[in-house]
């Protein structure tokens, strides 16, 4: 039976309740005021499964769809979920667009399986966040736009005829073609190839084969790094990072007892390098992130 104190003490407590609920919800949104956004392009090296149509990043869910840390190619942690939970030096909202397989533009080279591409892309962020609707109030001056891609467009057409550094330039191209139309951005982080080369999956190719890969990926490194400093040149607005991904792929595997790795041949074991025979384990992630978080420490995203 319910006596008046009791039915008084429930309405004041009904009435705290929904207290507290709009005082989480007016915290959301002012948390959303002042949140930093990233938007990530790129292949399976930073995928997490994000669809654009789900769930949007937001105040206490920084990354959206699916639930964190996501459909990593390896699973657990890759290091686009720790540099926004663990070495973020704000509330960084991220919205990351990559998918596996993913090449520059699928016309020039096709993904190894159905993808969407560098440019299908950017189209999903022209029509969803780069719309700025309610639940995106990015700027210009708050959002990093970052791209890593290349892996798939050199490692899928490094064993065709013709010049291969030539058709870097091809790449380049039409990767560039890509970054000038993601309108509004002004913060760039591009990450160069890591030696792919070096990867198991790569290791029963003969010297010539891999010594062929290597060269590509390193004449691609270089023209981006060309194209970056151009284009850096032609906007005084615009500011750049590059990630050497491939200078630390290497030192990581050359010394990779320092960093706490047993192997570089095998993959999947606790103290493997490699996640599986291609991608690198979460554990070499955390890593990366916070070479990353170096590279850009002291910005409004990264400690
Ligand atoms: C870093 O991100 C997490 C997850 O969104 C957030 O809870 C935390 O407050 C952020 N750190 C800083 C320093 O803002
Ligand atoms: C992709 O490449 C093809 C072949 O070069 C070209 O015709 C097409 O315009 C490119 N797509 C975009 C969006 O640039």
């Amino acid at each position: 039976m319910f006596s008046k104190f009791t039915f008084t003490a429930s309405l004041a407590s009904a009435a705290a309740l929904l207290a507290g609920i709009q005082g989480v919800q007016c915290k959301a949104t002012s948390d959303l005021a002042r949140a930093n956004f990233w938007f990530a392009f790129g292949d399976s090296y930073t995928t997490r499964g994000f669809s654009p149509s789900g769930t949007v990043p937001a105040p206490g869910n920084p990354l959206g769809n699916p639930a964190y840390p996501g459909k990593t190619t390896t699973g657990g942690t890759n290091y686009i979920d720790v540099l926004t939970t663990e070495l973020n030096s704000s509330l960084v909202l991220t919205y990351d667009y990559a998918v596996g397989g993913a090449t520059i533009n699928s016309t020039i080279v096709a993904p190894g399986h159905a993808s969407r591409s560098f440019v299908t892309q950017t189209n999903d962020f022209l029509q969803g966040a780069g719309k700025k609707p309610k639940s995106a109030p990015w700027t210009s001056e708050n959002t990093l736009f970052s791209i890593w891609i290349g892996i798939n467009d050199v490692g899928n057409s490094y064993q065709r005829s013709g010049d291969r550094n030539a058709f870097n330039n091809v790449l380049m191209d039409a990767y560039f073609k890509q970054v000038h139309i993601l309108a509004g951005a002004r913060n760039f982080l591009f990450s160069n190839v890591p030696p792919v080369e070096r990867a198991p999956s790569n290791r029963g190719k003969s010297d010539a084969l891999r010594t062929l890969e290597h060269n590509t990926i390193i004449d691609y490194n270089n023209k981006l790094a060309d194209r970056v400093a151009a284009f850096q040149k032609q906007y005084s607005g615009v500011k750049t990072w590059i990630w050497h991904s491939n200078g630390e792929f290497e030192t990581i595997l050359n010394n990779y007892k320092t960093y706490g790795f047993t192997s570089i041949t095998t993959w999947g074991g606790a103290g493997d390098f490699w996640g599986n025979n291609y991608h690198p384990s979460s554990k070499a992630h955390t890593l990366l992130a916070k070479n990353i978080a170096k590279v850009m420490k002291g910005t409004r995203w990264f400690t």
